[in-house]
């Protein structure tokens, strides 16, 4: 437990008293929802237990030289078996909520046809679990475990049988679960999966196809959020809230004069028409379809319509910038800008440091959709943790790393941004997909060899803003 850190949790009026010594800290709005994410695939393990299917990532983990350590997702955090002592370190950082996903395969072993009852009843566990323990559920549909049978039989997301079937599995998980959970995230990362595992073979199912089909998937999937919203109305019980979780293209003014705020706007909403665009305006941008040429997806009237649903709430995950500015000389009015080499970044390379996105991106976002209620469904970092010789991981980076991060988010909310809530990814070390276990996110250490969690020194930088609402020093 986090006593290992010999720290005890600094109680409200001594948090009171600090403040008003010393500088003030910045704090978060009423209400404001703290939690932490993970996904199914990457803590589950239980591969073969109680009735699940294959998915592609089981598929894709096992192909050699797909995973830079070569490891699979089998057993991962065997969290299948864990779930409690694991719900009991979200309860040690004093969040009140998780973002966790449920795995399609598990419901459906084989995509479609009957729900099977033992996947079922593990995520009724564990909603029970942690509703005992205190902690408000977020469900996620679709983390990326597509069931395998739905890539072998009509191509995966290259179908919108694919759409439909997801849809059908939303309702089923609604009507089961929403009794209990309030909050439902449809589809994770459309951004990343389509491009990654359809357009260039990098996540599964490893697929390199052309422009045209990889903008075919990526409607297929809005398709499928929009089908999944419509069933949860029509049969999860009434109220109960559901949103995208979308790591939006994130356009960051490279420095905020009004004319570069403007070109990041701009570019939020032609860069992200694909997706949440065309899932909030309900078509896709002059610009989006021009660009695609003829490659340009192909779709109804009545399916924009599904797409465009209204959603209880938006999810964004947020990671890295990218900078733009104005150029008003060029066509469409804006540039994104290169790197330079030596541009500070993370422990992931792709992880480049920019705290002022957890600030712009949802500021823009709430701007160019009207958007009202927006989660970070995401944030956090990897960092090269290593258990120290006395038995603790002093993750100072990860710190830094929140801590600026948390301070540009309290920038936004104190702002009147409409952002309600922060998921941390992740509550513990687990599979980072084509990192294998290398890259580690987590709160928590992990041993994978004896599956020993152990707080890092951010599990008690957590605590402390969550128990005070508030972003200090
Ligand atoms: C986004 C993904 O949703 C999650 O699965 C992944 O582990 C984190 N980012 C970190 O890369």
């Amino acid at each position: 437990g986090l006593s290992a850190l010999g720290m005890a949790a600094r109680p409200a009026e001594a948090a009171a008293q600090a403040a008003a010594d010393g500088p003030k800290p910045a704090s978060f709005p009423k209400d404001f929802v703290w939690g932490t994410a993970t996904s199914s695939y990457q803590i589950e393990g239980a591969v073969n237990e109680d009735g699940r299917g294959r998915s592609i990532w089981d598929t894709f983990s096992h192909t050699p030289g797909k995973i830079e350590d070569g490891t699979t997702g089998d057993r991962a955090n065997e969290h299948y078996h864990r779930y409690k002592e694991d719900i009991a370190l979200i309860r040690e950082v004093g969040a009140k909520a998780y973002r966790f996903s449920i795995a399609w395969p598990r419901i459906f072993p084989e995509g479609t046809g009957k729900p099977n009852p033992k996947g079922l009843d593990f995520y009724d566990r564990l909603v029970d679990e942690l509703l005992r323990q205190g902690i408000d559920p977020y469900a996620t549909l679709y983390h990326w475990d597509l069931p395998q049978v739905l890539e072998d039989k009509v191509g995966g997301w290259r179908s919108s049988e694919t759409s439909k079937a997801f849809g059908d599995y939303a309702g089923h998980v609604a009507a089961r679960l929403s009794d209990r959970v309030n909050s439902i995230f449809t589809i994770n990362e459309a951004g990343r999966f389509v491009n990654f595992g359809y357009g260039w073979g990098i996540d599964a199912p490893g697929l390199k196809l052309p422009d045209a089909d990889v903008n075919q998937v990526r409607h297929h999937v809005a398709l499928a959020h929009g089908l999944a919203v419509q069933a949860i109305r029509a049969h999860g019980r009434k109220g109960t809230r559901v949103g995208p979780a979308e790591n939006i293209a994130a356009c960051v003014p490279a420095f905020d004069t009004p004319e570069n705020v403007r070109a990041a706007e701009i570019a939020t909403r032609e860069l992200n028409s694909g997706f949440l665009g065309v899932i909030l305006e309900g078509k896709y941008t002059d610009g989006f379809l021009q660009f695609a040429g003829k490659n340009a997806p192909k779709f109804t009237d009545a399916e924009l319509k599904i797409i465009s649903q209204p959603n209880d709430f938006v999810g964004l995950n947020i990671y890295a910038p990218q900078f733009y500015i104005a150029a008003s000389d060029k066509a469409p009015g804006w540039s994104v800008l290169p790197f330079p080499a030596s541009f500070p970044h993370m422990n992931s390379e792709w992880l480049r440091v920019g705290p002022e996105t957890i600030y712009w991106a949802p500021r823009l976002a709430a701007k160019v959709w009207n958007i009202e209620t927006i989660y970070i469904s995401e944030n956090g970092t990897s960092s090269e943790d290593k258990l120290h010789a006395d038995g603790q991981v002093y993750d100072l980076d990860r710190i830094m790393y929140l801590r600026n991060y948390l301070r540009q988010l309290q920038r936004a909310t104190s702002e009147g941004v409409p952002v309600r809530g922060y998921f941390l990814w992740s509550l513990m070390d687990n599979f980072e997909w084509i990192f294998g276990y290398e890259k580690r996110f987590g709160l928590y250490h992990v041993d994978f060899a004896t599956q020993r969690r152990t707080p890092k020194l951010s599990a008690a930088f957590y605590r402390d803003v969550v128990a005070r609402n508030a972003i200090g020093v």
